[in-house]
């Protein structure tokens, strides 16, 4: 069966209080609309369709980055769930198959529970998601008959005793496409907010002698986002989540509620994750790497036995060969550590690539732009670069070259050579003591001059 998403996403947040649209507004690196594609995303969506109003463009910008196929539907007025849907008629023209409608601002629901969702039309033509809640509040709720789903009542058209049910709506719905939307064409907003309630198609579907069922998942599931303490907790509940998860995946998590991870993360197998690390997006980290404490790490690529930390920096395009390490203080940027080799101190190594087992000395700079333009350095297998080297790019290090300590360097040096591009020293025979005499004797004068 072939799957449609309609993403709900025009709503303001007016209780978000930004200039952001709600559902730009971040978990663990990755937009809450995008999380909620991602949960989709197990069921390979033939489309997506994401339902706009509210900063659209802002929304169409950061979806089209996670993915350039999704489909946009303006809702111009917010007039309510079953209107919004209603709008993505048009992009899903053509389109056979089930939909299922999704919130932009509710990032959490399980793919399994999607895929629960899929198979519960096997035996009804509509799906509704409900879930068990502690406190109902103003959820819609639903009103089973054994299996089947009879209605959904919103909080305000509900009676005292439908208000006493505790299982609600999540919002989320599955329906054959043409199902959904020849039933909400029957909607109206003849109700109590004057809003054209998605949760109507159940009883029209009824009246038509279709059948509705609800497929229950954990109340955790459905958190929606409505405030910036709630996206915070939003925030605490993915990470205490995906922690949990690489734990049970095999990789040591030191301090588990320091480590900050991204919606993307990859750690592999033995892994050890030291405190206080922070993962940005797109980071791959392979089996027995050690991640020490301190360090923060994104779109990088770390080998299998390589090393990072404490206190490094990987950014974008940083590649660490298995057995590579890079140490303290380190920061690496689009470069290409091969195996074996060492940055072990103080260094930037940007727009680079360290050969097979070089060393980097301390303080090491590769100076890589010429306030315009990016240029490349190449340091060969085995070479040594030595301390405080100033690496002037574009240049070429060979292999087995050594540059000597404080060198600058500005052309290619052969392999097997040693640079040497610094300063000759010069030895002065006891000057250093008949500088120390003059400078107190100067000190004397100013303190004698203050009294
Ligand atoms: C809705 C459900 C309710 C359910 C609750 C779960 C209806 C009528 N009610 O209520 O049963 O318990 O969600 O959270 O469906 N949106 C649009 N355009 C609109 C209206 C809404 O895009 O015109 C989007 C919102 O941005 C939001 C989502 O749809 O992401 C839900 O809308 P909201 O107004 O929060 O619905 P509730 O009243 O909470
Ligand atoms: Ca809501």
């Amino acid at each position: 069966m072939s799957t449609a998403l309609i993403i709900l996403a025009a709503g303001m947040g007016t209780r978000m209080n930004s200039d952001l649209p709600k559902v730009l507004h971040q978990i663990a690196g990755a937009p809450m609309v995008v999380h909620a594609m991602l949960s989709g995303a197990s069921l390979s969506p033939e489309r997506t369709v994401i339902v706009t109003g509210h900063g659209a463009d802002l929304v169409e910008t950061a979806v089209r980055a996670h993915d350039p196929e999704a489909r946009f539907a303006l809702q111009a007025q917010q007039l309510g769930t079953a209107h919004a849907v209603a709008q993505a008629r048009e992009a899903l023209e053509g389109f056979d198959g089930d939909a299922i409608v999704l919130y932009g601002d509710t990032p959490f629901i399980q793919p399994e529970t999607l895929e629960a969702m899929a198979a519960a039309r096997a035996e009804h033509d509509v799906v509704i998601l409900g879930f068990e809640a502690a406190d109902p509040g103003r959820y819609g709720r639903l009103v089973m008959n054994g299996d089947t789903l009879e209605k959904i009542v919103e909080f305000k058209e509900a009676t005292d005793k439908e208000r006493a049910l505790t299982l609600c709506n999540s919002g989320v719905v599955c329906a054959d496409v043409q199902t959904l939307f020849s039933l909400i064409d029957a909607v109206g907003n003849d109700n109590a907010a004057g809003e054209y309630y998605l949760t109507d198609i159940v009883e029209l579907a009824r009246a038509r002698g279709l059948t509705a069922t609800a497929v229950v998942c954990s109340e955790a599931e459905t958190l929606g986002v409505n405030s910036r303490a709630e996206l915070a907790g939003a925030e605490a509940a993915f990470q205490a989540r995906a922690r949990a998860q690489l734990m049970e995946d095999g990789v040591t998590l030191i301090a588990p509620e320091t480590v900050h991870l991204c919606f993307d993360t990859y750690i592999g197998r033995d892994s050890i994750i030291e405190q206080n690390v922070v993962f940005g997006p797109g980071v791959t980290v392979e089996s027995n790497a050690l991640i020490r404490a301190f360090s923060h790490l994104e779109g990088c690529h770390i080998s299998q036995r390589a090393s990072v930390g404490p206190f490094a920096r990987l950014r974008p395009g940083a590649e660490l060969a298995e057995d590579s390490k890079v140490g303290n203080f380190v920061e690496m940027k689009n470069a290409t550590l091969e195996e074996g080799a060492k940055i072990n101190h103080l260094s930037y190594v940007g727009d680079a690539r360290v050969g097979p087992a070089a060393n980097i000395g301390a303080g090491t700079i590769t100076c890589n732009y010429d306030g315009v333009m990016k240029h490349h350095t190449d340091i060969g297998a085995g070479a040594f670069i030595g301390s405080n080297t100033m690496l002037v790019a574009p240049v070429k290090v060979g292999d087995y070259a050594m540059t000597a300590s404080g060198s600058v360097i500005t052309s290619d040096v052969p392999a097997e050579a040693l640079a040497l591009a610094r300063a000759k020293q010069e030895n002065k025979p006891g000057l250093a003591v008949k500088l120390f005499k003059m400078l107190k004797k100067q000190k004397e004068k100013r303190s004698k001059g203050a009294s």
